[in-house]
């Protein structure tokens, strides 16, 4: 198993935002986190890697409890993440940016290397590599943001919202290198409001709701549910 969240909560200052949340990430998987605005599955992600600290619980990465351990740790263990809104810096060039994914320890050995393997899966980035990111488009900088993770040399890619903003066409892209991920052995964990698409690619799903986990299974599973249809997938 790559991940196990066993009762996690957590919060900002003094307010609880996420109870008892338990999830699994297989390995060479994808697992998808979908529930409406305000759910929680941010704060999920961010106690995941390690951004917020967990109130109780615990947090096992590989076999290891890394609950107390700081961001960085968590990626020197393999763990990369991409957040919302992807967070790039806007003058630097493409290539820059995603060579700062590279600081872990882990990573630096082979920095040209895992650049060559993150252009490979995303030409179109080795195209812009000396363009500023602030001038790229919406598509474009979010494949910066996932290569940035991918330049870490993770195990697991914890992504939040890839899709948002982008047209059909490239979220369509997005989900399919999210599936390429999988084909190299890596395991993603992907909160998506597109749920419909991201339960398509997923082979396990979690529903959240006001903090919590209210349903989890295989899509199929979910999918067939006309509460969950009408509430997630605006499908009738
Ligand atoms: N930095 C923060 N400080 C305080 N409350 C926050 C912060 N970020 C998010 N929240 C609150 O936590 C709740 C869950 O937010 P979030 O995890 O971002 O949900 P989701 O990603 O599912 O939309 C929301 O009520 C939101 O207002
Ligand atoms: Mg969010």
């Amino acid at each position: 198993m790559t991940l196990e969240l066993k009762a996690v909560n957590s919060g900002y200052g003094q307010t609880q935002i996420i109870r008892d949340v338990s999830m699994s990430c297989r390995d060479e998987s994808i697992t998808v986190v979908v529930g409406p605005n305000g759910a929680g599955k941010t704060t999920t992600l961010k106690t995941v890697n390690g951004l917020i600290g967990a109130w109780s619980g615990s947090i096992v990465f590989q076999g290891e409890d890394v609950t107390r351990l700081r961001a960085f740790e968590r990626v020197e263990r393999g763990m990369a993440s991409c957040p919302e809104g992807r967070r790039l810096f806007p003058r630097l060039t493409t290539e820059a940016n995603l060579r700062l994914g590279a600081y872990s320890k882990r990573a630096r050995k082979s920095v040209e290397e895992t650049l060559e393997d993150v252009y490979g899966l995303f030409p179109r980035l080795r195209e812009r590599a000396g363009v500023a990111a602030g001038r790229l488009s919406g598509g474009e900088q979010q494949m910066v943001g996932i290569g940035r993770a991918l330049m870490a040399k993770p195990s697991l890619v914890v992504l939040d919202e890839p899709s948002l903003g982008l047209s059909p066409k490239l979220v369509g892209e997005i989900f399919e290198k999210t599936q390429e991920l999988r084909k190299r052995g890596l395991s993603v964990l992907l909160v998506e409001q597109n749920a419909f698409q991201a339960l398509q690619i997923a082979d396990y799903a979690y529903v959240m709701q006001e903090g919590k986990v209210v349903n989890e299974g295989p899509p199929s599973k979910l999918m067939d549910q006309e509460e969950l249809k009408k509430a997630y997938f605006s499908i009738e």
